[in-house]
């Protein structure tokens, strides 16, 4: 379980319109296919015990994770794999700061010919009413939903991945050093980053690994705070800033 004295600090320093947004991997019981509730039991503790709101659920669809545990997957066939990771919005207060239109994806083709024909008035099967108002597009940008790779706009997805390519991983080989073995896709934290805060705000990450939170961060003109337990992940992590 995260453990709760570490989520009580992160509510004591987290500013009153500040968010947590945790990503847990989620686990599966020892010797059956089913799924462990870890992470709903860790929601409900971080809400009714910590004093978190819970602002919103969202899923990191990720189609490149292992099909694990081999035995119920690979070898006997019972289930799927698994192709997201659960990522808790977690706020100090019921009204967290955040703007979706800091994470808008441009408009699809659909949408564009539709605006550009206009719109008749019509009820959908599902009863909602189609009117006038939805003629012109409000926004510059269409809002994203909470499945996230669906979500991330492109130009977040095209900065520093974490390819076997990147600057990050090429100088941990150059020198020697472990590439660190967990690392996010930066367009993940890069979401959050835009969505709930504004430049020269303050991002913490208490598990930094590579500091893919604080490089983002550093992109974006937020400042930044990194923790890692383990001294050689810090080190490493100075490359992700070379090219700064
Ligand atoms: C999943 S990794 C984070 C990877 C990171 N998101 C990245 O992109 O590189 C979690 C990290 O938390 C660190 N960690 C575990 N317990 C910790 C603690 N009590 N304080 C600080 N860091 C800790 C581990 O050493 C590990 O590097």
């Amino acid at each position: 379980m995260f453990p709760k004295p570490i989520a009580a600090e992160v509510f004591r320093v987290l500013q009153d319109d500040g968010s947590f947004v945790l990503n847990i991997g989620g686990s599966w019981n020892e010797g059956a296919p089913t799924r462990s509730l870890y992470q709903y039991k860790l929601l409900i503790a971080l809400v009714e015990e910590i004093g978190f709101h819970l602002a919103q659920e969202c899923y990191w669809y990720n189609p490149a994770k292992m099909p694990v545990r081999a035995e119920w997957v690979t070898v006997r066939r019972v289930r799927v794999k698994d192709s997201v990771e659960h990522v808790g919005w977690l706020s100090k207060t019921k009204y967290p700061k955040a703007s979706n239109l800091r994470v808008l994806k441009p408009y699809g083709a659909d949408m564009l010919r539709l605006n550009a024909r206009g719109l008749k008035e019509t009820t959908r099967p599902s009863g909602h009413v189609i009117n006038a108002s939805w003629d012109k597009m409000k926004a510059p940008g269409s809002i994203p939903g909470n499945v996230l790779e669906e979500a991330l706009p492109d130009d977040l997805l095209k900065f520093g991945n974490n390819s076997a390519n990147d600057a990050y991983t090429l100088r941990c080989k150059e020198a020697g050093i472990a590439i660190h073995p967990a690392r996010f896709p930066s367009a993940l934290p890069a979401f959050f980053i835009k969505m709930l805060t504004e430049e020269d705000d303050i991002c913490m990450d208490i598990f930094a690994g590579s500091n893919t939170i604080g490089a983002t961060a550093e992109k974006l003109e937020r400042r930044w705070i990194a923790m890692e337990l383990l001294p050689e992940y810090l080190d490493a992590s100075k490359y992700r800033f070379e090219s700064f």
